[in-house]
């Protein structure tokens, strides 16, 4: 019997790790799955917990409002040391490039306990973009015993790093596990949009809206490098976009972060009610936000996650960065890099609005992330 921990603490980790922890518990007689939350999210962590019905084992419960870096990683390093110590794990899985990621990382490895990286090998070779994430991922790829690189181009960019091959293994992204998993319970439950139409609508955007084809951009919105003059730009040019098209619904779910929400007050106003058809609605649990994206026309981001899932239902993302660490989807022409200019973000929007043969090339369903059946190939290789 394998003890394993998984160990993350924000929203995006826990959807991509949701599905994982789920796979291990289906081999009770092979691996005792141990789940430890940080915490560094407090309430967009605990939406996730909720959907996916997952108890902690343990929860260092490190959230401060306001928290920086040092917060983070100190908090994270030295929880984990005092968790390591009780629960004592054969292999400790951690995710993608947060610090929780890299705290939980560089713990494991202090006490000399084998760390295997999900997520593994996604790079930009820029450190200050996304910052702190490249920087985490590459620490997290020194420490990790066990690469789970999603697809055959970060296996590529680990080995030029000169990692062994065999500690490499191309899994596909959890992600689109995740993803799955929320169509596939779509499927099955027939009441499950009624639902979601009421939990939308109690959040502040009702998608009756949508009917007789009313379109729908969805926005989100949270890298640390764009705050600051990034995010004001970003939301300049979404008001100008609403201006520009009253017809047209702009869904904007707002991360928890202060400075995330301090520039939408700044271009928007105090009161972020009644503005027509510019929406600002707090974060939504995970299937409401699949749903969405679902009905949406166009995806405008800075998320990791979503360059992910957006291409596979099909939807053109514009990405407000300069970087990505996900070419493929760039590769493929479902995703468009846009930085935090004005101009380009007001122009790319109005584009795939105004010209319909431009939008038609961007928005077919490519999925160079995965076929859901990540989390299993994770599992069969710590089988061995
Ligand atoms: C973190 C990750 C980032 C990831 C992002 C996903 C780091 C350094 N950053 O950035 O890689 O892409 O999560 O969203 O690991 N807050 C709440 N409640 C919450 C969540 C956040 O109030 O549930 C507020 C708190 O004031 C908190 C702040 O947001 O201090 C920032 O959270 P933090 O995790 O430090 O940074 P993110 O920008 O969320
Ligand atoms: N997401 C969500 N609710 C929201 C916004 C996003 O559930 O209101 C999901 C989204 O589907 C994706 C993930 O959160 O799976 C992305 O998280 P985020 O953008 O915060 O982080 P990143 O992926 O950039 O690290």
């Amino acid at each position: 019997m394998k003890k394993v921990m998984l160990v993350f603490g924000t929203r995006p980790e826990a959807i991509k790790m949701a599905p994982l922890v789920k796979e291990f518990q289906k081999h009770p007689d092979k691996f005792e799955t141990i789940v430890c939350v940080t915490g560094q999210h407090r309430q967009m962590l605990d939406q996730v917990l909720e959907i996916f019905d997952i108890k902690p084992d343990y929860d260092l419960n490190i959230m401060k409002q306001g928290q920086d870096l040092y917060d983070v990683t100190a908090r994270v390093l030295t929880g984990m040391r005092d968790v390591l110590d009780e629960a004592k794990p054969d292999v400790v899985l951690v995710h993608g490039d947060t610090t929780t990621s890299t705290g939980a990382a560089l713990a494991a490895f202090y006490k000399q306990i084998p760390v295997g990286h999900v997520e593994a090998g996604l790079r930009t070779h820029n450190i200050y973009s996304p910052w702190p994430e490249e920087m985490n991922r590459q620490i997290t790829g020194r420490i990790a015993e066990y690469n789970f690189a999603p697809t055959p181009l970060s296996r590529e960019n680990l080995m030029k790093e000169n990692v062994s091959e065999a500690k490499i293994i191309v899994t596909g992204n959890t992600v689109i596990d995740a993803l799955y998993w929320v169509v596939d319970k779509m499927k099955k439950d027939e009441n499950l949009d009624k639902e979601l139409n009421r939990i939308l609508k109690e959040a502040g955007y009702d998608v009756s809206r949508l009917a007789n084809g009313k379109k729908l951009v969805l926005i989100t919105g949270h890298r640390r490098e764009n705050f600051g003059d990034g995010f004001i730009n970003m939301c300049r040019a979404i008001k100008a976009l609403t201006e520009k098209y009253p017809d047209v619904d702009f869904v904007y779910p707002m991360h928890l972060n202060p400075n995330v929400r301090k520039p939408i007050h700044e271009v928007f106003g105090e009161n972020l009610e009644g503005l027509g058809n510019m929406f600002f609605i707090e974060p939504l649990e995970y299937l409401s936000f699949v749903y969405l994206m679902e009905k949406s026309n166009i995806v405008l981001t800075d998320s990791g996650g979503i360059q992910e899932e957006a291409p596979g239902l099909g939807k053109p993302v514009l990405v407000m960065r300069d970087t990505t660490e996900r070419p493929e989807a760039l590769s493929a022409g479902t995703v468009k890099l846009v930085g935090t200019d004005y101009d380009k973000i007001v122009n790319e929007v109005s584009a795939l609005l105004d010209d319909k043969a431009h939008y038609d090339a961007m928005s077919k369903a490519v999925n160079p992330y995965g076929d859901g059946l990540a989390c299993g190939r994770i599992v069969e290789t710590l089988t061995k």
